[in-house]
């Protein structure tokens, strides 16, 4: 059983997804933790994002840099969606995630292309989405909550700039744009705090599955 969770940036995708694999008593992988470990990479290899090559040669980081905290970060989130552009690094990620789907038992991924690209073939796909002045709220609210390391704080209308910026870069790049699959439930959470949010998209789900 594969579950595809996608949506844009801070639609409490992530959320949704760890809790719905625990639920379902199966893995789960952020897949956007990848672009930002290639983002990260990138970085630290002094290179530009916007270069296929060096975004390409970032792409075989070492797995200990998933455990490191500025992943999510701002700066490294804005990294990875300049990363994401180049279709050399979609591919270099594919056999990855694609594995991870295939697993015996299941899993639920959770990124922007799941349910169109990885896993075209899902039982289930997500699509969450809200309104981005709630998204850069939620973002700013998650920022000051977890106060990280690596961070200086950054005003709400910055986030809310950063949350637009991403959108169009993630909406319209050429190789596998931000899209809701056409087989995709679209969930908008907007008027809803987090429980409502699981338990809608819960409840979705079991419909989903149970219609199978
Ligand atoms: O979900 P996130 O904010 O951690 O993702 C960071 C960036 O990575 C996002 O702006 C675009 C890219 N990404 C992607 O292109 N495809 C995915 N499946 C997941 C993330």
């Amino acid at each position: 059983m594969i579950i595809a969770v996608d949506g844009p940036t801070a639609s409490g995708k992530g959320t949704i997804a760890k809790r719905l694999a625990a639920h379902l008593d199966v893995p789960c992988l952020d897949t956007g933790l990848l672009y930002r470990a290639v983002g990260r990479q990138v970085a630290i290899n002094d290179g530009d994002p916007d270069s296929s090559d060096d975004a390409v040669a970032a792409c075989d980081f070492p797995d200990a840099l998933l455990e490191d905290d500025i992943l999510r970060t701002e700066e490294v989130g804005g990294l990875a969606s300049r990363v994401s552009v180049h279709p050399e690094v979609r591919k270099a990620l594919f056999k990855r995630q694609r594995a991870f789907a295939e697993q015996p038992g299941g899993a639920v991924l959770d990124g922007r292309d799941i349910g169109t690209v990885i896993a075209p073939d899902a039982d289930v796909k997500l699509f969450i989405t809200a309104s981005v002045q709630s998204r850069a709220k939620r973002r700013w609210l998650e920022m000051i909550e977890k106060k990280l390391e690596h961070e200086e704080e950054i005003p709400l209308f910055e986030i809310e700039k950063d949350v637009v910026a991403r959108d169009a870069r993630d909406i319209n790049r050429k190789d596998a744009p931000l899209k809701a699959a056409p087989d995709a439930l679209v969930i908008d959470t907007t008027a809803f705090d987090r429980e409502q949010a699981f338990e809608t998209v819960l409840e979705a789900v079991k419909q989903a599955l149970e219609g199978r």
